[in-house]
């Protein structure tokens, strides 16, 4: 029997782009988030998604200074942007690969600065500058790969705190799991986890981690 809650959002009639995102190949990805970025928000949160709201408490309760500028990577629409708001962070800026994602997270005004970046180029910023980095639902089968985690790790300062979140399938890839390894092993210390509701009108679940650059 199913123990889950009553829903208390509305159900949409349609799952359009979370039932292809999972399945498109890579080099498509950012055409499929730019067709979507109109969508997204009413889709996301249809579903009741939870990620960004249990991302921003994680840091909220283990960031020193809520006014230090933080670097919400691969920002999307904004939806974990205005999770982090809504806990208390100031100094938003965010990037994503996908213009049309950036043009719906623009219009939400809660980010100080986006930036467009590449999914292979350098970034036009100094992740260094920010001591906060977040990146919900970024690092994930439907996302970026693997290698961005280490790529992100690579370029932060000492004592920086790193959010991201894998979802259920992040979390059953070997490779995904092998990156974390590998920046845990060197460079970063996992301060805290928790797991919980990803995506609760899907019935999918994700672990946040926070961590803190050596
Ligand atoms: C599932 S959405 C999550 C968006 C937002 N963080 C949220 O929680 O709603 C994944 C986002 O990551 C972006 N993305 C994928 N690969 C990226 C990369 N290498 N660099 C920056 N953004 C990337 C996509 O364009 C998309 O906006």
């Amino acid at each position: 029997m199913d123990a889950r809650p009553p829903r208390d959002y509305p159900v949409p009639m349609t799952q359009n782009f979370l039932d292809k995102v999972y399945k498109t190949d890579p080099e498509h990805m950012t055409d499929l988030y730019d067709q979507w970025a109109e969508g997204y928000d009413g889709e996301l949160t249809g579903q009741g998604y939870a990620t960004p709201g249990r991302l921003a408490r994680l840091l909220a309760d283990v960031a020193p200074d809520h006014d230090a500028p933080l670097m919400d990577f691969g920002c999307g629409t904004g939806l974990c942007g205005a999770a982090l708001s809504a806990v208390g962070f100031t100094t938003i800026d965010g990037c994503d690969v996908s213009e049309g994602m950036l043009q719906e997270a623009q219009e939400k005004g809660i980010y100080r600065r986006l930036w467009h970046t590449s999914e292979n180029g350098a970034l036009p910023f100094h992740l260094s500058d920010y001591p906060l980095v977040t990146a919900a639902g970024v690092i994930s089968t439907g996302a970026a790969p693997p290698q961005v985690l280490e790529q992100i790790v690579d370029q932060l300062a000492p004592r920086t705190f790193f959010a991201f979140s894998y979802n259920d399938h992040t979390l059953n890839d070997p490779d995904y799991m092998d990156a974390l390894a590998a920046v845990t092993e060197t460079r970063a210390a996992i301060v805290t986890e928790n797991t919980g509701d990803h995506i609760p009108g899907l019935g999918s679940r994700s672990r946040v981690y926070v961590l803190e650059i050596a």
